[in-house]
């Protein structure tokens, strides 16, 4: 396993493997890893010939009020973690060598970043989007492994790489829980063990919400106002809660076809993300 941390090189070795025929897999991290972004590197394993992880934590997709300099960090783990699944090169980004200090150029997806994440995170998906742009300039994968458990990003990620017309094909990992149902989130460490307890009410209040469904229930205010009464038991306080189409993710007044149950809430500084998509 390589550690790559110049952009030249990490572009150099893949030119290189992509003139023998090597089919590149990529999937890109902030780090502190967990089973959620090792499943996400397995599929990225078994379809390629170079596996490619990079671990940077972006800057830019961190609001000034947000967690970019508490956010855990352990990249001598994180390299133990990588180099157990036999991952070919880690990419490790300097910030300076992303960020000239005049550095002027966005990527920006309209519209789908609007609403759920973006609504309490201006900027953020910009700073995703960009970023991730830059990550595919410097590893050019033929294709890229991203979690459902961003759904949001998920579908941003794709709809920048088919308006611009990048040749990488993107796949979307199921999102992996602990025993209890909690999503694994890098952010979990935040919580305190009484936290911990109460944070399985995210994925019990998602899962309500599909059983109100399969009994019939349509109107999407009597699921939302249930998961508020279930959340509002703990000490999570809710960002939002909603139901949405999940081709362009507005909110939607009856549930019909293929929905997306979202939601964001913050147990103490910790602001935790989960969702389910439900069919009927
Ligand atoms: P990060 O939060 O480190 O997540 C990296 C990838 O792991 C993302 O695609 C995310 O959806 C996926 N992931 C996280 N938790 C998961 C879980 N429990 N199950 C399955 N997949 C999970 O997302 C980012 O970093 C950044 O925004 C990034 C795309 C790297 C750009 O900076």
């Amino acid at each position: 396993m390589k550690v790559v941390r110049k952009i030249k090189k990490m572009q150099d070795i893949a030119q290189e493997a992509r003139k023998r025929g090597k089919i590149i897999g990529f999937v890109p991290t902030m780090g502190y890893l967990h089973e959620g972004h090792l499943s996400l590197v397995r599929i990225a394993q078994r379809k390629s010939d170079l596996c490619v992880v990079s671990i940077f934590v972006n800057p830019l997709q961190f609001g000034p009020k947000e967690d970019f300099k508490e956010y855990p960090r352990d990249i001598k783990r994180d390299k133990r973690l990588l180099e157990k699944e036999g991952v070919d090169i880690i990419f490790c980004p300097e910030e300076k060598e992303m960020y000239a200090d005049d550095f002027s150029t966005y990527v920006k997806v309209e519209g789908l970043t609007e609403g759920l994440c973006g609504r309490s995170r201006p900027g953020h998906f910009q700073g995703v989007t960009t970023v991730v742009t830059k990550l595919f300039n410097c590893v050019m994968p033929h294709f890229s492994v991203f979690g459902q458990k961003d759904a949001q990003q998920a579908l941003v990620i794709k709809r920048m790489v088919r308006d611009l017309n990048l040749p990488i094909k993107i796949v979307i990992a199921p999102t992996v829980r602990e025993k209890d149902g909690l999503a694994m989130s890098s952010r979990n460490i935040y919580l305190s063990p009484k936290e911990r307890e109460e944070a399985s009410i995210l994925y019990r209040s998602l899962k309500t919400a599909k059983e109100m469904i399969e009994k019939g229930e349509r109107n999407p205010n009597v699921i939302i106002g249930r998961m508020r009464e279930m959340i509002e038991e703990t000490s999570g306080r809710i960002d939002y809660i909603a139901i949405v189409d999940t081709r362009d993710l507005k909110e939607i007044d009856l549930i019909k076809g293929e929905v997306l149950i979202a939601l964001a809430v913050y147990f103490s500084k910790a602001r935790l993300i989960d969702n389910i998509i439900v069919r009927v």
